[in-house]
């Protein structure tokens, strides 16, 4: 058996670690304050675990999926969301098409797809993809729209599509939020921590504001605001202090350039090159999440889509980081009119009973749904979010912090 440290270390699952944990006693450990510390780990991890559900679902590497230029995260998990016949689909996010291609695949009963994405180097290749599985697969009955376009326009384009569909709504929608490996592969698009690049960060080129306006012209509190807010940094102050020293000889221009900021403000005591490229992460997404305004946009298109689901219809989000996640959640919350607090037990249980009665007629509970939560206006089916399992975070280290949550109209 490992010893108790280095399960800590090597992060093993959290059953693996209580076991451990409790043959503590008889391990040795070297010093008191080490075990109080791998202690404290352990309570971490024991506790994130808790609040998430690993998805166990046997991992599959499509070959069709392995060459794309992006590969699709929790392929199999979206697909089970969407295991019922459906007429409609939405994906707001095509990227590389990989979790479109799938659903059109696996259901030869769908008449309508609509995809939509700002990108347009990702809308070209999502497009050419759709239509070639749509030409191969003599798939004359369905209808395919696709749309250069911001999914906060979900309503108008839906509308563009058919204006029935509008009325009576869409079966399932998708948003894989962030980016695909097409753009943070490309140093051009100035997303990437590693390679150099214009510092852009426009998920659609044709918007006007650019991660350098931020950081170049930007006034100083809005810089700390967006540092502090949208990276969670602890550091924002002295960031925002040496972006506003930096103006002051030109002014930053390159990814290279505010990285190289970034690395000598990060003190080697703090983890060394860890250090800095943690920080840099989390300065880059703060750009990012304020260049493209995405948390303000996902919170108000969350609730377009809703709108836009037929009875019954399934609005699934993967997320990939905590503030992004914490939206889904609580506009999720506030969606279906839960009176309760989140985590009621009796809510928990009458909301996978109703489930259980819902769909009795014609099938059973769906296995992939594990605690649900009812409220007035519909369900969530993920009342802690679903994440990759282990075989995938191997093989795609992209996923890591992808985390799905599905609601359900009423
Ligand atoms: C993670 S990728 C999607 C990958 C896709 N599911 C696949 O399987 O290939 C996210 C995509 O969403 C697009 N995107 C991000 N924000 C958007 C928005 N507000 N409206 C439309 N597309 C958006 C990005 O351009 C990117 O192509």
């Amino acid at each position: 058996m490992i010893s108790f440290l280095s399960a800590v270390r090597v992060g093993v699952r959290s059953h693996a670690l209580v076991a451990d944990y409790r043959s503590i006693s008889t391990a040795k450990i070297p010093k008191k304050k080490e075990k109080q510390k791998a202690k404290v780990a352990v309570a971490a991890l024991l506790k994130k675990e808790k609040r998430r559900t690993r998805s166990d679902r046997e991992f599959e590497q499509i070959d069709s999926v392995r060459d794309q230029p992006h590969v699709p995260v929790m392929l199999g998990e979206v697909t089970d969301v969407f295991s019922k016949p459906i007429c409609s689909f939405v994906d707001c996010t095509l990227g590389a098409a990989g979790h479109s291609s799938a659903i059109i695949e696996s259901h030869p009963e769908l008449r309508v797809f609509v995809g939509m994405d700002v990108d347009p180097l990702a809308y070209d290749v999502a497009c050419s993809r759709i239509h070639a599985l749509s030409n191969s697969h003599a798939r004359s009955d369905l209808k395919v729209c696709t749309f250069l376009k911001n999914f906060k326009h979900i309503k108008s384009v839906l509308s563009e599509v058919d204006q029935s569909i509008l009325n009576s709504g869409v079966d399932g929608m998708l948003m894989d939020l962030g980016m695909s490996s097409m753009q943070v592969n490309n140093p051009q698009r100035g997303f990437s921590v590693l390679g150099n690049g214009p510092l852009d960060m426009r998920m659609d080129p044709q918007a006007s504001l650019k991660a350098e306006d931020i950081l170049n012209s930007w006034p100083d509190t809005e810089v700390g605001r967006v540092l502090r807010d949208y990276g969670e940094e602890s550091n924002w102050k002295l960031l925002q202090n040496k972006i506003l020293k930096a103006r002051l000889h030109g002014g930053l221009h390159s990814t290279s350039e505010l990285v190289d900021l970034i690395r000598d403000m990060t003190p080697a005591r703090r983890g060394g090159r860890q250090g800095w490229i943690k920080t840099a992460t989390r300065v880059f997404q703060a750009l990012r999440i304020a260049v493209n305004d995405e948390l303000k946009t996902l919170e108000d298109s969350l609730r377009a889509c809703f709108d836009c689901l037929a009875p019954g219809g399934r609005l699934a989000v993967i997320s990939f980081h905590s503030l992004e996640d914490r939206i889904v959640k609580q506009t999720f919350l506030k969606i279906i009119e839960c009176n309760k607090e989140y985590g009621d037990r009796d809510d928990e249980e009458r909301g996978s009973r109703n489930l259980q009665k819902k769909g009795s007629d014609s099938d059973e509970k769906e296995a992939w749904i594990r605690q649900s939560l009812q409220g007035l206006n519909g369900t969530i089916l993920t009342k802690r979010p679903i994440t990759p399992s282990e075989e995938e975070e191997k093989l795609n280290s992209r996923c890591r912090s992808a985390k799905l949550r599905v609601i359900q109209k009423a």
